[in-house]
């Protein structure tokens, strides 16, 4: 019997053997892993973990029963004491749930917190879609002025620059407050209705149960129609419509390259006002790479304070996607520094007390005690991308010297046993500074 691996979902492996899904290889998750959590603290948020599941309410109160996620793509399951529970199909609810919990409104009168992991939605299978994806997510809560939707704007623009993304834009909308949405949804409705069975199954059935989604239906006859639809911008009252045009003065403040999209409406229901997506304007990647909006009323819904907030997430496996599809240059893989090839039982033992002592200093090091043949170590030493090797026989036991060879340039030098620790040291300070 042999398993694999369910539809949907993949392995993040030290190397792609197939070398089509470069995007999958562990080194550069970690690269962009550690870039997202040096670019989180330069915009001064905190880290928060939460678990992957939760009670499934959560996810219904706030995304809304009748958007797609909570309708169709949720992983739900009874555990044990049969309560609904769910795999988080996103990280917003669930930092709101912490918040509350923990008291945190306690903590100041602002708060930014991020997040990245494991996001689950049961999505139909297409490119750039997972069943198990991964999220980088930035909440700031606390602050209702412009200011703050322009910051993290600007933090989700600059992180995606930062990481090497190119031909970035950022989409902009506002889709107001609840008076605004609820009349702009009635002259929606009255005028989508004459064009009804025109529309495709799926925005009919939206049209019944979440108009605004039909704006943002991908298919071309719904997009033909919805052209002609009216915007939800000319439904703004006045605080709503201030608060979108002092967002754009800074965008335009801080450079941010944003096109106002009034289609976007965003595919969960806990949103007012700004909205956006950041997406490749040279199609590197079909969908967008994150996106999120101000949410004002989700920590109140959940019996929480009544604090204002907005927060984004990008995803990724899109963004490592979009790097590749750009050809962008990853640094290069790096192997053990030091692989060390003793040649019987005494080298070996010298070679172990070698290996900690270097291990210890934080030089990465391994040795070899397989017994194979000489010339199969050294292929499997190259295939693993050391950068030096040292084969130790008799020979290098009596003289007490160690043989170093760099493998790229098959230089070799001697160096006294007894100094082997420090030049290791020596070398590695060089070899770090290297790009
Ligand atoms: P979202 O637009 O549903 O927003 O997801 C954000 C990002 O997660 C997407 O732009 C995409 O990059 C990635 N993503 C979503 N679904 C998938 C999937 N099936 N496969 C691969 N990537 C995916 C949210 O989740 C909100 N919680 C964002 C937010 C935070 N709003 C306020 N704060």
């Amino acid at each position: 019997m042999t398993y694999s691996i369910p539809k949907g979902v993949y392995d993040i492996l030290p190397e792609d053997l197939s070398g089509k899904e470069l995007w999958k290889e562990s080194r550069r998750w970690q690269a962009l892993k550690t870039l997202l959590r040096s670019s989180a603290e330069t915009y001064g948020f905190e880290e928060i973990s939460t678990p992957v599941f939760e009670t499934t309410a959560l996810f219904q109160r706030t995304i809304g029963e009748n958007t797609d996620i909570v309708s169709k793509e949720m992983y739900i399951f009874e555990d044990k004491a049969g309560r609904s529970m769910t795999l988080r199909p996103e990280g917003t609810a669930c930092v709101m749930r912490s918040f509350i919990e923990n008291h945190y409104q306690q903590r100041a009168y602002a708060h930014k917190l991020f997040y990245i992991g494991p996001m689950f939605r049961y999505e139909r299978r297409q490119a750039g879609r997972y069943r198990q994806f991964y999220q980088f997510g930035a909440e700031a809560i606390g602050q209702a002025a412009p200011e703050q939707d322009a910051e993290m704007i600007d933090f989700l623009y600059t992180l995606c620059a930062r990481i090497g993304v190119k031909n970035l834009q950022i989409r902009l909308n506002s889709i107001g407050d609840a008076d605004c949405r609820r009349l702009f949804k009635q002259a929606l409705v009255d005028y989508l209705a004459p064009f009804k069975k025109e529309l495709s199954e799926e925005s009919q059935k939206r049209l019944e149960t979440n108009p605004l989604r039909v704006l943002d239906s991908k298919n071309p006859k719904d997009r033909e129609i919805t052209e002609g639809a009216p915007s939800i911008l000319s439904f703004l009252q006045s605080e709503a419509r201030e608060h979108f045009e002092a967002v754009k003065n800074y965008l335009e403040t801080l450079k941010i390259p944003f096109v106002i999209d009034r289609r976007l409406v965003r595919g969960l229901d806990y949103y007012n006002r700004t909205v956006f997506e950041i997406v490749c304007e040279d199609g590197a990647s079909r969908d967008s790479l994150g996106g999120g909006g101000r949410y004002d009323h989700l920590l109140e819904c959940l019996g929480g304070p009544n604090l204002p907030a907005v927060g984004w997430a990008v995803g990724l496996e899109r963004i490592l996607q979009a790097l590749l599809a750009q050809n962008h240059r990853f640094s290069k893989k790096r192997g053990p520094f030091l692989f060390l090839i003793p040649l019987g039982e005494e080298s070996t033992a010298y070679a172990f007390s070698l290996l900690k002592k270097l291990r210890l200093n934080d030089i990465s090091c391994e040795m070899d005690y397989s017994g194979k043949k000489l010339k199969q170590i050294l292929q499997y030493a190259h295939r693993r991308d050391a950068i030096f090797v040292s084969v130790i026989g008799d020979l290098e036991l009596k003289e007490r010297t160690l043989k170093i060879k760099e493998m790229a340039s098959g230089k070799e030098i001697s160096v006294p046993a007894n100094e082997a620790e420090k030049h290791f040291l020596s070398l590695k300070q060089c070899y770090d500074h290297l790009p």
